[in-house]
């Protein structure tokens, strides 16, 4: 970046996923269907839900207390928070005012929620970087949190054997040594196909007017070949055009550390990028699909499992709803999480 553009640096990430574990076998008592289908097709043996009055804003604020104790900042120093989540618990307050509230944060910083569904993530650091870049906040604390099991039709035996709950959290400050960790970031979306995903709040009109003809069900509702189709054929080009765009080549990257939605699409990119499985880091098995949280969870339990040496580089890349996708390569420093 040039000018008097304020470089990013990446300070702490962590991540938290529930304790209960629904199994392939699990769903079987939902609906006809075989581990064996479902992991051919999808990579997922496992997923992780809430249960109970357990939700997304418990599972963000662990993430959020672990990112901010590695980044070594004072709670009180953040000066944005920006949630990313496509299934928050509840409309408002949004997902960031809760952290601020339960973060125990007196101070009135800005904190909004933005919407980009799997891309959450990548949307959120673009937008921290604008802030930071420009100088406006020095800290910004991004949670991301989602509780798809909440929105799942677990009737819908395509879609519900996909998600799963987890958060995810990064912090990121105004780089005191002038290393930007942000080598390229690029955000789009094609409102156009939006349709292949959606999730329809039930809604109404006033009653002294004419009803809607529809009301939505609140759940997911996706056309899964087409989101398959449009990955594997967008997303894998994408990457290295990011790649490009950082002034790297894909062999000089350490990591794809892609959004955690389907095992033969992380192979598409993969494939397309010619890394060893050593440089690809997986964990839809365990996890499943977790939206703007997978790209962190994957990150920090790939570093806590010791798949990740810090000190390294990265390329994230998300996509999904909206349809919307994004990537970045990031420089990992140690220490992070
Ligand atoms: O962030 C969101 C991103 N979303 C995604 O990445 C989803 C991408 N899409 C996919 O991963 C795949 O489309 C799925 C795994 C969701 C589905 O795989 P598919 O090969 O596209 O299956 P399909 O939906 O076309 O269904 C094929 C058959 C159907 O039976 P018939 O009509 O051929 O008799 C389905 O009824 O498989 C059946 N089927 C199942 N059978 C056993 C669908 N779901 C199941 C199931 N178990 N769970």
């Amino acid at each position: 970046m040039t000018g008097n553009f304020i470089p990013l640096k990446i300070a702490g990430v962590g991540y938290s996923v529930p304790k209960t574990v629904i199994t392939n076998e699990d769903l079987t008592k939902l609906y006809e269907t075989s581990d064996e289908w479902i992991y051919t097709r999808t990579g997922i043996k496992e997923r992780r839900v809430v249960s109970g009055n357990e939700t997304a804003i418990d599972l963000g604020l662990d993430a959020a207390k672990k990112a901010i104790e590695k980044s070594g900042i004072d709670v009180n120093s953040i000066d944005c928070i920006i949630g990313a989540a496509s299934a928050p618990p509840q409309l408002y307050p949004t997902l960031a005012c809760t952290m601020q509230d339960r973060l125990g944060i007196k101070k009135h910083i800005p904190a909004f929620d933005l919407t980009a569904a799997c891309t959450g993530l990548i949307y959120a650091l673009q937008v921290a970087r604008g802030f930071i870049g420009t100088g406006v906040y020095k800290t910004i604390l991004i949670v991301a949190a989602d509780n798809n099991s909440k929105i799942t039709d677990w009737s819908d035996r395509s879609t519900s054997i996909l998600f799963g709950d987890g958060a995810g959290a990064m912090v990121v400050t105004a780089s005191e040594d002038g290393i930007d960790d942000i080598l390229s970031i690029d955000i789009s979306a094609n409102g156009s196909i939006g349709q292949m995903i959606q999730t329809n709040m039930p809604s109404q009109c006033c009653p002294l007017v004419e009803q809607a003809d529809a009301i939505g069900s609140g759940k997911i509702i996706m056309d899964g070949k087409e989101v398959y189709k449009f990955a594997v054929t967008t997303v894998p080009r994408y990457v290295e055009h990011c790649i490009e765009l950082s002034g790297k080549t894909a062999e000089e990257i350490d990591y794809l550390i892609p959004h955690q939605a389907n095992q033969r699409i992380i192979e598409a990119i993969q494939n397309r990028l010619k890394y060893s499985d050593d440089k690809v880091i997986s964990n839809i098995k365990y996890y499943g699909n977790t939206s703007a949280a997978s790209i962190p969870i994957a990150l920090a339990e790939g570093v806590e499992q010791g798949k990740i040496k810090l000190g390294s580089t990265a390329v994230l890349c998300g996509f999904g709803e909206g349809m919307t996708w994004g990537g970045a390569v990031v420089r990992l420093r140690k220490g992070i999480c």
